[in-house]
């Protein structure tokens, strides 16, 4: 299986980049192959809706590091998206990338495995409510299956991260896939 992984964080060593290390050693020992994408060290515009991408052109206006990443988005057999919670849902970083989605929705439609990991400081679920209700709303959209989610809570550092079941967690969903 083709596997596509977008982060939003910044963080080289933080706590999504664990969770990201952990999920893809799961995953290669299960024999996927791995494409990931770090939002946050790429070149990406913000969708300006100018619906270029769903008119004669059929491409998006902007040229950047979506160009990169498009093929394999369109390539994978599961999408992973991974990212900390800031005010309550996933990143601008990742976000940003999810928006450019739109000049491929109709080939994006269907057919792919869909995974969500967040982590956050707070200790309550709640706080991660937003970044699943969009997730779900999203995979509904695209017609993909959610293959699993993991959301760390009181994870502010990855000190506290190591100290739980959700590396562990990650690795398995990795190999599960
Ligand atoms: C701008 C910003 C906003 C944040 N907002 C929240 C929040 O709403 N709820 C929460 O629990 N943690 C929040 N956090 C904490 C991060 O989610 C947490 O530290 C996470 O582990 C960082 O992941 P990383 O190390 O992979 O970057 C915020 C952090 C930043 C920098």
């Amino acid at each position: 299986m083709k596997i596509t992984i977008i982060t939003g964080s910044a963080h080289k060593n933080g706590t999504t980049a664990y969770l990201t290390e952990q999920f893809i050693k799961g995953a290669e020992e299960a024999g996927h192959k791995i494409f990931r994408f770090d939002a946050a060290f790429k070149d990406v515009h913000p969708c300006i809706a100018c619906e270029k991408c769903h008119g004669d052109a059929k491409v998006c206006v902007f040229k950047d590091d979506m160009t990169e990443l498009n093929p394999h988005l369109l390539e994978s057999d599961a999408i992973v998206l991974i990212s900390p919670i800031y005010y309550y849902d996933i990143n601008a970083q990742l976000k940003t990338v999810i928006d450019r989605f739109y000049a491929n929705d109709a080939l994006l439609h269907g057919g792919k495995k869909a995974v969500l990991m967040l982590t956050m400081a707070d200790d309550t679920i709640e706080s991660a409510e937003g970044a699943l209700a969009s997730f779900k709303g999203m995979t509904n959209f695209l017609e993909w299956d959610v293959a699993g989610t993991v959301v760390g809570v009181n994870c502010w550092t990855l000190d506290m991260l190591k100290k739980t079941d959700y590396p562990e967690k990650a690795y398995q969903l990795g190999k599960s896939l």
